[in-house]
């Protein structure tokens, strides 16, 4: 299989700051590639500069071999590209049903139909949408809570609605930025099986973590980022024994505590 996504000599510059600096990187289709990295060494920024919400200074992003530089986010969703966001993004005052039915949006013939006769072919729709909704929120394992608002249920929850939401959009290629963060040790494993599911799925899935356990065991492949620039790629057991990345992130106890 080959290349699903690639990042071309992506530079975002903010003022005086280099948030990316010519980072080049190639997503394997099928596989789940994770981007590491110290508190503000440019992950959030380069999940938005790959998925369009922020336009690179320089470089180009390449989705399924079209350049997708100058296209609205919205265009990138249609072509198969989903994300979650580090602070999360669910709508407060639907249902947790609702939240995933506004993910299918870009994939409805009857968009928003607002006529006082509502042809057959739409009711169908929308039924079969709504199935396929549950569907989704089973697999997330949220089927339960589908009537509750979102925000009574516990955080960790709620990132996983975000993803429900993601992958109702049908994606080829989901991002998912610090899914687990708030999400106590116990239930990280659950989180852990969502991604593999996902994955077995034939979904690529990149990666933003800071719980390096979980990075290490469900990464085919680990790029890391430090002051905006990719110091090191590899396989987790590459990654894991790379003394650049120790010294930048991974910290001596973090590999003592490892042997
Ligand atoms: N819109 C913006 N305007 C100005 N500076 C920004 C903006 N977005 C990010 N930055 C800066 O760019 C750098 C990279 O930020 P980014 O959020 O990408 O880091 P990160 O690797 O995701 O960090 P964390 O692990 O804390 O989420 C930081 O110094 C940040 O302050
Ligand atoms: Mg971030």
């Amino acid at each position: 299989m080959g290349l699903i996504l690639q990042a071309d000599k992506i530079s975002k510059r903010f003022g005086g700051l280099l948030a990316l600096d010519g980072v080049e990187l190639g997503v394997q289709e099928g596989s789940i590639h994770s981007i590491v990295g110290p508190n503000g060494s440019g992950k959030t920024t380069l999940f938005n500069v790959l998925t369009r919400f922020s336009e690179p200074t320089t470089g180009k992003v390449v989705l399924s071999g079209r350049n997708i530089t100058g296209l609205k986010p919205s265009r990138v969703v249609s072509m198969g590209m989903a994300r979650t966001f580090q602070n999360l993004l669910i709508f407060k005052h639907m249902t947790v049903l609702e939240n995933v039915l506004v993910g299918r949006t870009p994939r409805l013939k009857a968009k928003l139909m607002n006529a006082f006769v509502t042809p057959g072919w739409v009711v169908d729709e929308r039924k079969a949408n709504e199935k396929r909704c549950e569907d989704i929120l089973d697999f997330c394992g949220l089927l339960e809570f589908k009537d509750k608002m979102p925000t009574n249920l516990p955080y960790a929850d709620q990132k996983r609605l975000e993803i429900a939401r993601a992958l109702a959009t049908e994606p080829k290629l989901l991002l998912l930025d610090e899914p687990a963060a708030g999400t106590p040790t116990g239930e990280v494993g659950q989180l852990l099986d969502l991604i593999l599911r996902i994955k077995e799925k034939g979904i690529t899935v990149m990666l933003i973590e800071h719980k390096m356990d979980m990075v290490m065991s469900i990464s085919d492949r680990i790029s890391v980022l430090n002051f905006g620039k990719k110091i090191a790629e590899g396989t987790p057991q590459e990654i894991r024994t790379d003394p650049l990345v120790i010294e930048a992130y991974l910290g001596r106890k973090w590999l003592d505590a490892k042997n």
